[in-house]
């Protein structure tokens, strides 16, 4: 019989009722050290005090309401994200998928009515950019599509890196090129610095739009408040979701003006898109976020991560072949099965997140304290010795 619950997901038998911090707690009082924040949603990790009073305070005053009318919070955080990114424009969306869908249409939308044939992106093998019919044929993996046909057309697709293809195949049907500066479910794939620079100079030579998903590596994970900032350059279009909400619903779209003038009223609409709730929390998320202080903190943390995996490598080179990502977007490549090592974290209490490539990744909250990045490693070579034991 079908479960109550549709079952599409591969779930641990794991159940918890409480977060606190980088902490995930059961009802038995077992505590795990979450090194996936949600897949780098809860960037402030659990019940983080400004976030709590942030939702209350809103909650007290006003759940919902509708775009028909101003949204105060809505105008203050898109001021914010304006104020600090290479937007001018910001639309608020319930997830990246959304995000994804928006990004779609207003890079079609854009070539509409001067230059109708434009209307293809390109992507890369291994991108993902949700669940949607949009998400899926921009990925375009049979994993992803196989079952779902007609897919939406207008996609086309590339081996991860591969810039000279893309480049070649640019032609007057083309709109925009879409990439996730790091991939995340691709398996914490960074497009080096010089990649994004030159997808960016092709963007600009051809008069199309770069589209970048900063769904999870956006938002400080990398230890700039966006990842592309690392190359110096600037999209036409971003996707951003998860750690924007902190754990609330909140995704958005931030365009140039010049990408996003094809969008006037009655375009696109969300009921709950910039919903008063999801707003005060992003509001409060990104103050945190932002601040110039709190960024050199992650980039402190990611280094002392880094280094300890690093020794954690050497230690178990049966168990792990490498470390890859940017910032606390870190993925271990694994040579036992990633799901074996995701078990035994488990068992060592310690949440990590597979993702494709045999890759465990590591997702902490932005907000762990260098005594939990020890006390992760040390799980994390815990699990890998009860690997071991199990394996000879
Ligand atoms: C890069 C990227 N884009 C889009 C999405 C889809 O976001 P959501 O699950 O919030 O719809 C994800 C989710 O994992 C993602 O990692």
């Amino acid at each position: 019989m079908i479960p109550a619950v549709l079952p599409t997901y591969n779930r641990a038998p794991l159940e918890f009722i409480k977060g606190e911090g980088s902490w995930l707690i059961e009802a038995d009082g077992r505590r795990f050290l979450d090194l996936g924040a949600g897949i780098a949603v809860n960037a402030l990790g659990h019940a983080h005090p400004a976030l709590v009073a942030a939702l209350t305070e809103q909650a007290g005053a006003l759940w919902h309401v509708s775009n028909l009318y101003r949204i105060p919070q809505q105008e203050a955080l898109a001021r914010k994200l304006v104020d600090l990114t290479f937007a001018d424009t910001v639309f608020f969306t319930n997830s990246g998928t959304e995000s994804c869908e928006l990004a779609v249409k207003m890079a079609r939308k854009h070539f509409a009515e001067t230059d109708p044939a434009r209307s293809v992106i390109f992507t890369f093998e291994g991108a993902f950019h949700g669940r949607s019919s949009a998400g899926i044929a921009a990925a375009g993996s049979p994993k992803m599509t196989e079952g779902f046909g007609p897919l939406l057309p207008g996609f086309a697709h590339f081996p991860w890196g591969d810039i000279d293809a893309m480049e070649a195949a640019i032609d007057e049907t083309t709109a925009a090129i879409l990439v996730e500066p790091i991939q995340g479910e691709g398996g914490i794939r960074p497009l080096p610095e010089a990649d994004l620079k030159r997808l960016r100079a092709l963007c600009d030579s051809h008069g199309i739009l770069l589209i970048l998903d900063e769904v999870q590596c956006g938002m400080g994970r990398t230890g700039r408040l966006f990842a592309h900032e690392w190359a110096g350059i600037t999209p036409d279009i971003m996707m951003v979701a998860k750690g924007i909400g902190g754990g609330f619903p909140l995704g958005a779209v931030l365009a140039t003006e010049s990408a996003a003038a094809q969008m006037t009223a009655g375009t696109h609409g969300s009921t709950y898109g910039g919903n008063p709730l999801a707003c005060a929390v992003g509001c409060a998320v990104i103050d945190h976020v932002a601040d110039p202080a709190f960024l050199d903190a992650v980039n402190r943390k990611a280094g002392l991560l880094r280094q300890k995996l690093e020794g954690l490598i050497a230690a178990h080179p049966d168990v792990f072949d490498g470390v890859r990502g940017s910032g606390l977007m870190l993925g271990l490549t694994c040579r036992l099965p990633n799901t074996d090592v995701l078990a035994a974290g488990y068992d060592a209490e310690l949440i990590t997140v597979p993702a494709a490539g045999n890759v465990l990744r590591l997702l902490p909250p932005l907000t762990i304290s260098e005594d939990e990045i020890a006390e992760a490693v040390t799980r994390l070579d815990r699990a890998a010795t009860n690997l071991r034991a199990t394996a000879a």
